[in-house]
């Protein structure tokens, strides 16, 4: 009888080991459970078998019955969740999907960039908090009480006393007042204003400020690093022009135009047919200012500049909106 049972059990491990469809897995079932099966058979032998034989023999049946039933709801298990890819028909060698891939926004590109190249002219970083007291926004500057940035509606007050800066010359007087010559700076960081929204105004965006102070520093030392940013930031054909202007920190003072870089200076509607295109403002620091922070004017002099990202990123790019820069729409975004 143990033989018997064994030659099934090793009969079923055949068969269920080649079982490819449920059709056969059913086929199995009968031929070892169903009412006319081997171990069916085997059971209605068991009441003629000497008395001392019997009950090993009913327990190896049992067991077998047992390991008959669970492999065939494993293997019909397997087989269903196989059915069920084949219904959702996934491809498990297809490739994925890719999602999509963020990238730098523009203006911190630009930033990145103007950055680079005053490093490598020997520049160090330095940033300023964006909420200020009036002193380093003004003040310190030398800007006067009734200079007509220092309006309520051309300053975004909190408190009396405290704003939000309108420009990053705030950070010259910040290092100056914590360090000693020789300085040699640039300081990124957003500015705000209120201003009217429109095609070329914001009432936030970005500038980089530049300050180097030590004991002889000119005029062409300005001139030599701003010609070297220039070309570098626009290519090699630019030109930069110095304009006598103002500012109450630096002494003299000057506007720096570019050859305007879509009609190469020949005049267009980007550079309103002058052939160039104002970037920064720039000058020698004024003696005032050293005075404020406590440094000797006559021990030392300095040259401080200050751009606007948006223009340069807008200049550079051929934008013609300064909105597009604060929208977030991928479009505009995704060309970068
Ligand atoms: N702070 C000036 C502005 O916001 C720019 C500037 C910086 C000019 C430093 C001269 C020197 O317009």
């Amino acid at each position: 009888m143990l033989e018997k049972i064994n030659e099934i059990a090793q009969l079923f491990t055949n068969d269920i080991g080649n079982a490819r469809g449920m059709q056969t897995l059913e086929e199995i079932r009968v031929k070892y459970l169903g009412r006319k099966g081997l171990v069916a058979e085997l059971m209605s032998k068991l009441p003629s078998l000497e008395k001392e034989k019997k009950p090993a023999a009913g327990r190896e049946l049992n067991t077998l019955k047992a390991r008959i039933q669970k492999e065939l709801e494993a293997r019909q298990r397997t087989l269903l969740s196989g059915a069920s890819l084949t219904r959702e028909e996934i491809d498990v060698t297809m490739p994925g999907i890719k999602p999509p891939e963020g990238r730098l926004h523009p203006i911190t590109q630009t930033l990145n960039e103007i950055n680079g190249i005053f490093v490598s002219l020997g520049f160090k970083i330095a940033e300023g908090p964006e909420i200020e007291k009036e002193f380093y926004n003004f003040e310190a500057l030398n800007i006067p009480l009734e200079h007509p940035s220092r309006d309520a509606f051309d300053t975004f007050y909190i408190k009396k006393d405290t704003l939000l800066r309108s420009h990053t010359s705030t950070v010259q007087v910040r290092i100056m007042e914590k360090t000693k010559p020789p300085i040699q700076a640039i300081m990124p960081g957003r500015v705000y204003r209120p201003d009217a929204v429109d095609a070329t105004h914001s009432f936030m965006f970005h500038q980089v400020e530049g300050l180097m102070v030590d004991r002889d520093i000119k005029f062409s030392d300005l001139k030599g690093i701003l010609n070297i940013f220039t070309k570098q930031m626009f290519g090699e054909k630019t030109e930069a022009r110095f304009r006598p202007s103002f500012f109450p920190f630096t002494e003299p003072s000057a506007e720096v135009d570019i050859s305007c870089i879509m009609c190469r200076g020949k005049g267009c509607r980007v550079c309103s047919h002058t052939g160039w295109l104002e970037i920064l403002g720039a000058g020698t620091v004024n003696p005032r200012v050293f005075e404020a922070v406590g440094y000797s004017p006559r021990k030392y002099k300095g040259l401080a500049f200050g751009m606007g990202v948006e223009r340069i990123a807008m200049l550079k790019y051929g934008i013609d909106d300064i909105r597009l820069f604060f929208e977030n729409d991928i479009r505009f975004l995704k060309q970068f």
